[in-house]
């Protein structure tokens, strides 16, 4: 499976061709990169979860390019969603909705909600209105890597998680390095109340901020089971991950860039900051992989800004 690494308009526009032929193909957003497929299209969404090995009634994210689309895919949408795709679309943020007849139990996991997003990448956004300019009307995209994995932030980590489960009729789109690092913020949206199930860039004070309401944070779910992304042991790489003790000669180590390596640790990444630590996490946790590492000590951010969202993927990639 080929890397097509100069998205012009024409590969962008036979990229949306293909989606729309049932094909998958991978392409780059702001957060991560997703693994796309016409949300329509039952028989290339079951692809979609074959190739991940992922179960069926993990509910998958529709994606299209503007919000003049929600109203297809979900319905009864409360004001404070208005606002908030108002506020942060294009962007990292996706709304649990209501679902319309058009969102099939085969994306929802037989949910009576949909998720969708409008992401904020230039080809995600360019090739899913090519993809409605032919018609289309969403594109399912989870996170291109195996079920339970870390999610890829670059072209080439889409290929060695998926690369041998792919066809040559899919495709892979390059469009640099996810400048985010971590998936969106999820916002269970289908109650009186905002609650927010999966934390990400967009901040709970940002939500805030717009609503002009205080979330208290019981309205951020911690154990639901909603979003299976919230589940335990998510977001692992192979090596194990500790979040405490030291590093003995030959472990991986992962810290900011103002602690020192423990003497004989392997270093993967001194990230300067929380913004830094997210965009660089996915990817460094993966090179302890490709060194073969068998265990990897990271030493979390604090809970400021993206420090949460940082908090929440470590956690779950450290228990298995
Ligand atoms: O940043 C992102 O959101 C990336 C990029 C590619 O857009 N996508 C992504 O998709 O992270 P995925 O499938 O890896 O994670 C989506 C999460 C899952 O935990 C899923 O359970 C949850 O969203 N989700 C999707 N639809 C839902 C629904 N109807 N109700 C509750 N949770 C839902
Ligand atoms: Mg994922």
């Amino acid at each position: 499976m080929a890397i097509i690494s100069n998205c012009t308009s024409s590969v962008i526009k036979d990229a949306a061709l293909a989606l729309k032929e049932g094909h998958l193909v991978a392409f780059p957003t702001e957060t991560v990169y997703g693994l796309g497929a016409d949300a329509t299209n039952e028989i290339a969404v079951a692809r979609i979860y074959e190739v991940k090995g992922r179960p069926t009634d993990h509910p998958l994210i529709v994606h299209v390019s503007s919000m003049e689309l929600l109203d297809k895919w979900a319905c009864e949408i409360p004001e404070y969603a208005i606002k908030l795709a108002r506020a942060f679309w294009p962007g990292p943020m996706t709304l649990i909705l209501p679902r319309t007849g058009l969102a099939k139990d085969f994306i929802t996991g037989g949910q009576n909600n949909v998720g969708i997003r409008v992401p904020a990448h230039t080809v995600a956004l360019t090739l899913l209105k090519e993809f409605e300019a032919q018609g289309g009307l969403g594109v399912v995209a989870p996170s291109a890597n195996k079920f339970g994995k870390v999610s890829p932030t670059t072209s080439t980590a889409v290929e060695l998680e998926l690369g041998r489960h792919l066809s040559n009729t899919d495709k892979i789109l390059d469009g640099g390095a996810s400048t985010i690092g971590v998936e969106s913020t999820i916002i269970d949206c289908s109650n009186v109340q905002p609650l927010i199930l999966r934390p990400g860039s967009v901040l709970i004070e940002m939500i805030e901020g717009v609503l002009g309401v205080k979330l208290n944070l019981g309205l951020v779910a911690t154990k639901v089971t909603k979003a299976p992304g919230l589940l335990a042991n998510h977001y692992a790489p192979n090596a194990q991950v500790f979040l405490t003790g030291a590093p003995t000669p030959g472990d991986g180590y992962i810290a900011l860039s103002d602690l020192p390596t423990p003497a004989g640790a392997i270093r993967l990444a001194s990230p300067k900051d929380n913004i830094e630590y997210a965009q660089i996490l996915y990817e460094s946790l993966r090179f302890g992989d490709v060194k073969g590492l068998k265990r990897i000590f990271v030493v979390p951010p604090n809970n400021q800004g993206i420090g949460l969202a940082i908090n929440d993927r470590l956690v779950k990639a450290a228990s298995n």
